[in-house]
């Protein structure tokens, strides 16, 4: 009975790829070029009675336009991301644009050969939490100073700052505090940048708004999950969005090669339907089949008990490393990945766990 989170723990880690080797791949979203890259590059918003008004109108429904928020935020905090010198790709919120896409790509959009995104959509409505948010809060904290906007509102979306303040305050208070420590000047100032810096300065407060986003949308939006197209999709779904919490624990490096490599492995590039039963789908590869396999196995009851021994497992700096090492290794070694999981465990107790 007590082995059998671990077991389904190390079988989950199957689902996320092997970052062994280089992707040359750093495939940029569908239609990203297309996207505004600054609020200016949004339609005036008409019929205003003051003529010299400029206030863009921005329509978070529209795929285009929500990409923009994404492009905008990716162009500024680039800058304030140390380990960005070379390359907004390794800006680590590029896989947030890069799910979108995949998003979009499979149709979970229910964009149907548009570029609409359906208020039925789950997905959709998930990413305006992922998108939206985010945005404004980086507008609330300083780090998009552009012309003045206004969203378009569509149901019950919260969409000006301190309306989405009353609607998701903790998401939003995370997120301006991830976007606040990028402004300052001298933020996690230190002599060189390593690796336990990225951890502690930009990861941690970056996941932590995450989680807190997915964590209080999932109940607002519960209503459009019987919209979704099968069970099964519904179950994969609902599956994947307790999974990031695992990914976020182990804060794992969200940046744009990284993402992708998962994605393009694990992911299935299209809506699924009830007859599909992974791992025998066959216009899936190997990998995605697999990953299905597992999602659709964990039963949500485990969820309680598999949080609680990740949380331990990923307790600090040390014993991250090599939880990250478990989620990497386990589609090829189930016997390396334990070994992994043993060390973690081990050094969360060799070594103080976190604060908080
Ligand atoms: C302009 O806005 C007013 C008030 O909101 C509305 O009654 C009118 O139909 C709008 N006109 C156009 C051309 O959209
Ligand atoms: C990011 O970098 C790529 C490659 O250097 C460049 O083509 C692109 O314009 C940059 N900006 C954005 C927002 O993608
Ligand atoms: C992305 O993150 C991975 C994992 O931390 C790292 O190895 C890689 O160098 C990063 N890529 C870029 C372009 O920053
Ligand atoms: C759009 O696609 C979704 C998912 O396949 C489907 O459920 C929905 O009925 C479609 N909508 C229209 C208007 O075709």
């Amino acid at each position: 009975m007590t082995t059998t989170p671990v077991l389904i723990l190390l079988a989950l880690a199957l689902i996320i790829p092997s970052l062994n080797g280089s992707n040359p791949n750093e495939r940029l979203p569908t239609f990203w070029d297309e996207a505004p890259s600054s609020i200016s590059g949004y339609p005036l918003a008409s019929n205003r009675s003051v003529k010299q008004d400029l206030t863009r109108l921005i329509d978070p429904w529209l795929y285009i336009d929500r990409l923009g928020l994404y492009k905008i935020l990716i162009i500024t905090t680039t800058p304030l991301m140390p380990f960005c010198s070379s390359s907004n790709v390794s800006n680590i919120l590029f896989g947030l644009p890069s799910q979108f896409g995949w998003q979009f790509d499979s149709n979970r959009l229910f964009s149907n050969g548009s570029r609409k995104i359906s208020t039925d959509s789950w997905w959709g409505a998930a990413n305006y939490y992922l998108s939206v948010i985010p945005f404004l809060a980086a507008v609330d904290a300083g780090v998009i100073q552009q012309d003045s906007f206004e969203l378009v509102q569509r149901e019950n979306f919260c969409s000006s700052s301190s309306e989405c303040f009353r609607e998701i305050p903790e998401a939003m208070t995370l997120w301006r505090t991830f976007f606040t420590n990028l402004r300052q000047a001298n933020y996690c100032q230190s002599n060189s940048f390593d690796n336990r810096i990225m951890d502690r300065c930009y990861l941690a407060p970056m996941w932590s708004a995450h989680r807190a986003s997915i964590r209080y949308a999932l109940p607002m939006i519960a209503s459009k999950i019987p919209l979704l197209p099968s069970v099964t999709e519904q179950r994969f779904g609902v599956g994947w969005a307790h999974l990031v919490d695992f990914i976020g624990m182990a804060r794992e490096n969200t940046n744009l090669s990284n993402v992708l490599k998962y994605q393009d492995a694990f992911f299935p590039y299209r809506l699924l339907r009830n007859d599909d039963h992974p791992p025998h789908c066959p216009d899936f590869s190997r990998t995605v089949n697999q990953g299905l396999e597992l999602l659709l196995s964990i039963k949500p009851e485990w969820n309680q008990e598999m949080l609680r021994l990740w949380q331990r497992a990923t307790c600090n700096y040390e014993s991250r490393q090599d939880a990250q090492r478990v989620l990497q290794i386990a589609a090829i070694s189930k016997t390396t990945a334990l070994k992994y999981y043993s060390e973690a465990v081990l050094k969360s107790y060799l070594h103080e766990c976190d604060q908080n």
